[in-house]
């Protein structure tokens, strides 16, 4: 299967003080032709930062290495036109749906703007289009949603209408920033269901950030552990869980909340969480490791494939065989 998109030691460093501080690591990630790929970590392990790399939205002064394809296309050396052009064929959806739509003009503007300025519909013909998909993400009274201004739309049905945006794109690619975590615990579960029904539906492939581990399974084929701006760990879903192969993602699924008690944070691992610009020589999590040897410390462990999913710890074979005596 060819990959929708391609990461690959990707480095992102941001001007700092008195010297550039990296927020992104090596980090290397791939998902394929309608795969939804999780990318779980503590806040400030770099997720949005990986984000905005791919659509080309970091904060002015950023440095970029390594490499982004898009589909096959070199997203960094896109400009103008063709990189307007990518960041409409991969819609985000960010958190706080608020600060990414404008207060001033109404949901339908928001929704047909792109249909009729890039596809050329007539006004009419995209509202049609704009209230189908509004019904699709379960938006009752669409016509009628279409002249009210964001403010009128509770946080649920906002974050409803920016799925129903990013459909109207007909993307291969989605990529959604905790685009629940903001809501209630009820409309999170709700929002969830669409955006994960309507994704299988369309076999669209996507990058599915959370802090909450148990989402991440439910809804996607892969999951990536994100440390310090460098990914510890990638396995299928199901076995992440069950036999995890970084010590992180152990210690993650150990201390996870129950299935009743859905987590308002990642669940808590002893030590403070670190930023890649904080971040000792060697392993990132060797401060906080149960595991920890001397070797850990002396060289950055490169993620490599272990049994069926990638692992960045030298000792994960042998801690492995250990849990399994
Ligand atoms: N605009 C910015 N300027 C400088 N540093 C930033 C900016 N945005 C985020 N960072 C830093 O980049 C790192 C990664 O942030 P982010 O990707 O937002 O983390 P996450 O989404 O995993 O919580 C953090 O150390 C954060 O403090
Ligand atoms: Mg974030």
């Amino acid at each position: 299967m060819s990959d929708v998109l391609d990461i690959d030691h990707l480095t992102v460093t941001l001007p700092g003080g008195n010297r550039p501080k990296p927020v992104l690591n090596g980090v290397s990630l791939s998902i394929a032709e309608g795969e939804a790929v999780g990318l779980v970590g503590e806040s400030g392990s770099g997720k949005s930062m990986t984000v905005r790399a791919i659509v080309r939205l970091l904060p002015p002064g950023a440095r970029v290495e390594g490499g982004i394809r898009v589909r096959g296309v070199d997203a960094g050396a896109l400009r103008g036109a063709a990189l307007r052009e990518l960041r409409a064929s991969v819609p985000v959806i960010f958190q706080d749906p608020r600060a990414h739509i404008n207060p001033v003009r109404t949901v339908g503007d928001f929704l047909t703007e792109a249909l009729r300025v890039h596809r050329r519909l007539s006004r009419r013909a995209a509202e049609e289009r704009a209230v189908r998909v509004l019904d699709e993400v379960g938006v009752a009274d669409a016509r009628r949603r279409l002249r009210q201004y964001p403010h009128e739309l509770s946080g649920g049905l906002l974050q409803r209408a920016m799925i129903a945006a990013a459909l109207l794109a007909e993307p291969r690619l989605l990529l959604a920033d905790e685009p629940t975590t903001a809501l209630d615990v009820t409309t999170q579960a709700e929002v969830m269901a669409v955006l994960d029904e309507l994704r299988r539906e369309r076999g669209l492939a996507m990058l599915f950030i959370t802090h909450d581990l148990e989402l991440a399974a439910a809804v996607c084929d892969r999951t990536a552990v994100m440390y310090a701006g460098r990914i510890m760990e990638v396995q299928a879903s199901a076995s992440l869980h069950e036999q995890p192969l970084h010590p992180y993602t152990a210690a993650l699924a150990a201390a996870r909340p129950s299935l009743e008690r859905r987590a308002e944070r990642l669940a808590t691992v002893p030590g403070r969480p670190l930023s890649a610009f904080e971040a000792p020589d060697g392993c990132a999590f060797g401060p906080r490791c149960a595991h920890v040897r001397e070797s850990c410390r002396e060289r950055r462990p490169e993620l490599r494939t272990v049994v069926d999913g990638q692992v960045a710890c030298v000792r994960a074979e042998e801690l492995r065989a250990v849990s399994h005596d």
